[in-house]
């Protein structure tokens, strides 16, 4: 059966803001944060602690973090690829971290400037000093079905990342549709193929993207196999910059609506969190692509 409760982990501060063109200021990023986690939100995944060329839209995480000091109750996740980032996470007192792997070899280099292997030896002393210091970890792994470079990805070289990660010590594995090219059946078959090796639902989370409109399909998938933690984004935001094709993320909106539905309780409000995507759209400058937003501010 289906899940009771699901746990969102948002990631439109993140996932979301990382690929506005325009870059948002950092008070701003923490108005948008304070509101999520007014919403009920119990994660919010908060910013990146990257390389500032990589991705300047994010390079204010130092400004950033104090910000959200009051947010006691809240976990406020934050990615770090490299020693470096974690120790500028760790220096703000970041006690979730996350690192970022990919299934395929294009998308390693394209994001990471390594391969897949040399990525996985980047972050071995990253999650060992994480766990030493009591921080949990995430280990996001991209281009879990499709890869715009090299087509359809095959589960078994999914599941050996997987368990690659998992070997190094994370807490959580999610799994992401990198370019949103997913569909449910692929997404049954993934889970069945992790399952078989060891990789239950119990420690993985799913990170659709929503080009081909499939995310709440594939999130109905994954909940059918016991998975009980989503990524979503308010409003709908977000993309990678290093993988072409990318569009936002399953909006956060149209999960609780599709949750709310099936009883399934979330803890999110979903009026202030229609209100929070309605107030950061004006912000941006153009309208939430989510259709609950949509439908709700049109009432
Ligand atoms: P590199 O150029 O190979 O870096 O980039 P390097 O290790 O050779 O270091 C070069 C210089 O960068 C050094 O400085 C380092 O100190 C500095 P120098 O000695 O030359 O003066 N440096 C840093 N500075 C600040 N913070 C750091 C840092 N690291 C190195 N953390 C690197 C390698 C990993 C740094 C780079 O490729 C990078 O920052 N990549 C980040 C890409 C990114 O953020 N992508 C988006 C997130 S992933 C995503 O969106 C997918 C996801 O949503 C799931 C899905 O949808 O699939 C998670
Ligand atoms: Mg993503």
């Amino acid at each position: 059966g289906l899940p009771s409760r699901v746990r969102i982990h948002e990631v439109g501060p993140r996932d979301g803001l990382q690929n506005e063109s325009a870059v948002v200021p950092a008070e701003v990023k923490a108005e948008f944060i304070h509101r999520l986690a007014d919403a009920g939100l119990s994660t919010v995944e908060a910013t990146s602690f990257v390389h500032p060329k990589w991705v300047p839209q994010l390079a204010d995480a130092e400004e950033l973090y104090p910000r959200l000091a009051d947010l006691t109750g809240v976990r406020l996740p934050v990615l770090v690829p490299n020693e470096r980032g974690l120790d500028r996470a760790l220096a703000l007192g970041a006690r979730d971290v996350a690192v970022f792997a990919s299934a395929t070899e294009s998308f390693a280099k394209a994001n990471l400037n390594r391969t897949v292997d040399e990525s996985l030896a980047m972050f071995e002393p990253v999650v060992a000093r994480a766990r030493d210091a009591g921080a949990r970890v995430r280990g996001y792994l991209s281009m879990c079905f499709g890869d715009p470079w090299e087509g359809p990805v095959p589960p078994a070289q999914v599941v050996r990342v997987c368990r690659a990660l998992t070997d190094l010590g994370c807490d959580e594995l999610s799994l992401g549709d990198t370019i949103g090219v997913a569909t449910p059946g692929q997404v049954a078959g993934l889970l069945t193929a992790l399952g078989a090796e060891g990789i239950g639902p119990e420690r993985l989370a799913v990170h659709f993207h929503d080009t081909y409109g499939q995310a709440l399909a594939n999130t109905f998938a994954a909940l059918q196999h016991g998975v009980s933690t989503v990524d979503a984004s308010a409003g709908g935001l977000g993309g990678c910059p290093f993988a072409k094709s990318a569009t936002g993320n399953l909006a956060t909106e149209d999960l609780v609506w599709m949750l709310h539905g099936l009883g399934i309780e979330t803890g999110a409000d979903l009026g202030r969190l229609t209100a929070t995507s309605v107030w950061m759209a004006e912000r941006l400058g153009r309208p939430s692509p989510s259709r609950t937003v949509r439908a709700l501010s049109h009432k």
